[in-house]
Formats: C-alpha cells, structure tokens, sequence
C-alpha cells in the first residue's frame, strides 16, 4: 500500500546528518522528511562521500544539496551553517544521526580500551551535537526541532557496545542540557532511542545478530525498522510535537519496559534443554 502523506513539514527547512547508504537511519528519515514537503542540506563526512550514494539520495529528495562536513571540526560545521543560512534564511530542523567508535570496530575490550579511539568515539558520537547546535545557533528559527538518535545502551549494560554506551549517555545529557537552555526561544531538542537495525553502524558491533533477534522476540511489537523510526522522527521536526522536549524517547516497540516474556522463555528452556547431559 503506498504510503499516506500530511504535508507536516511544509514549509520546514533543515540540515540532516548522517545518511551514508539506505540502511541508513538518516536515509529514511531524509526521504520521509521530503514526503512531508520538508526542504534541507545533506551531509556527511568528507571521508564518507567516497562510500555514500547522496547523489542518487539527493535525486530522490528534489536534488536537496550535499554538503561535506567532519562533525569533529568547527570549521566544516560553520561552513555548512553558512551555506544553510545562505540557501534558506533560517532552518526550523537538524537530524544528528551520526556515530563511529574505532574501538567497536577493532573490538578493544571496554576494560581494554583505546584513549586516542575512546576520545574519538565522544568526540564523533556525542560532543558533535553540542557543536553542531553551537554553530547552528545563529541560523536556527525560534520554534527549531532538533533530534539526535540514540541506544538504551546509554544507561542499561549491552556488553558489546562498549565505549558507544558511554557515548550515548553524554550525547542525552548534551540534548537535555541545550533543551534546557534553548526553551525560550521555543527550540526543543530530544534524543530518540532507536531499536537494533541492521545499518553499517550497527552491524559493525559483535554479537549484533543476536542482540537483534532477542530484541525483537522481547519487544511486545517487536523491533522498529528504519522507516518507522523515521515516521517517528517526523512528528518530532513537525508543529505537532511543539511542547516536546529534554526527553529520551524510546522508539523501540516497547523493549524498554520488558523484563521477560513468553518467547525469549521458551528459548531459554530450550537451550538448556540442549545444554542438559544426555542418558
Ligand atoms: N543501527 C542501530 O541499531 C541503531 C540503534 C539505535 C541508535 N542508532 C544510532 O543511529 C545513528 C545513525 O546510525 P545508523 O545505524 O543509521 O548507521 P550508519 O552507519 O548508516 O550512520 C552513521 C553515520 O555517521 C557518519 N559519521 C561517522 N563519523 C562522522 C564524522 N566524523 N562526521 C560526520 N559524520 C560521521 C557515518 O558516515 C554514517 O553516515 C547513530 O547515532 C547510531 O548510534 C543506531
């Protein structure tokens, strides 16, 4: 069934970070932004452009304009706002959806852990949002939506994501502490915290398979794919959403509030079934 349009994001104009392939979270959320008639700037880093497909993504949203910026460099960040102000005046939205982390990728221990990649992981991860906002701040409109993704790895313990958990937790802490300060100018900033998908961050991390699989059997709705969790993040950058802010919100087919359910039971008799001795 072809998807149904509001209209919600006429007239709305912003930047989105993060689109790499169309796994991508920001991928999803960039064409549904686009269906809702919102207009903005893709980008990503420079290093990513040679692996991106933005062209054939910016040929799907009305030739939106690529622009190359390292979330980890003020100067790249200013140029692309300048460049944002210069195209459409003011933007009402930003999309950070935006994390690496090298000791993930060269599986470091947590205990183990790299400094030089560590540091590179809150740098790229979460200290890019503060940065982002700040050099957003002259171009931003009052009223502005800004959403940055995130993992209940930020404050419950999954063992293989690592230093990404400690990442995420400032990253929340970043989006509270600007919410907080930018409410009177009626610019909200929220985090929403995504189920396990299949994209490149997310596969890069070990054991992934499973973490999605029992996810899903333990979520009463099972897991939110990218496109519902850009449908999520639409109402978020929309009018609707207007007195959301400061909060985490778990966009994860209700895994957060579970404990244990009938399904993930039964497989858990079954492996230790399988473990027993047999006669
Ligand atoms: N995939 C999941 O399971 C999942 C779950 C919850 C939250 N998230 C979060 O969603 C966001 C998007 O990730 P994704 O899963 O779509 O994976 P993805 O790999 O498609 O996106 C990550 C993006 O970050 C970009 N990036 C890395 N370093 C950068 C830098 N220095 N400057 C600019 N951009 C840089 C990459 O090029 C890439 O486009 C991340 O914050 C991730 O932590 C993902």
């Amino acid at each position: 069934m072809a998807r149904k349009y509001y209209g919600l994001l006429e007239g709305k104009k912003g930047v989105i970070f993060g689109a790499l392939n169309e796994q991508s979270l920001a991928w999803q959320i960039a064409l549904q932004v686009y269906g809702e008639g919102g207009q903005f700037i893709l980008t990503n880093a420079p290093i990513a452009m040679r692996f991106a497909s933005l062209d054939v993504l910016s040929y799907q949203c009305g030739n939106a304009s690529v622009v190359a910026a390292d979330v980890t460099k003020d100067e790249d960040l200013q140029q692309l706002f300048t460049e944002a102000q210069s195209r459409f005046g003011g933007i009402d939205f930003i999309v950070h959806s935006v994390g690496r982390s090298e000791n993930i990728r060269k599986k470091t221990p947590y205990e183990n852990l790299r400094y030089e990649w560590y540091l590179k992981t809150l740098d790229i991860s979460a200290i890019s949002l503060h940065r982002m906002i700040l050099h957003a701040l002259p171009v931003l409109n009052d009223g502005a939506s800004i959403v940055a993704l995130t993992y209940i790895g930020s404050h419950r313990i999954f063992s293989e994501y690592n230093d990404m958990s400690d990442a995420k937790a400032l990253l929340e802490a970043i989006a509270r502490n600007f919410g907080a300060r930018l409410g009177e100018r009626k610019i909200r900033v929220n985090t929403v915290s995504q189920s396990p998908t299949h994209t490149t961050a997310g596969n890069g991390i070990a054991g992934f398979d499973a973490l999605y699989e029992f996810a899903d059997k333990l979520s009463p709705l099972g897991n939110a794919n990218a496109e519902e969790c850009a449908d999520y993040v639409v109402t978020l950058l929309s009018d609707l959403t207007s007195k959301v802010t400061l909060q985490n919100l778990y966009h994860d087919g209700g895994f957060s509030q579970m404990g244990m359910n009938e399904r993930v039971m039964r497989l858990m008799e079954l492996s230790a079934s399988a473990a027993q001795p047999q006669p």
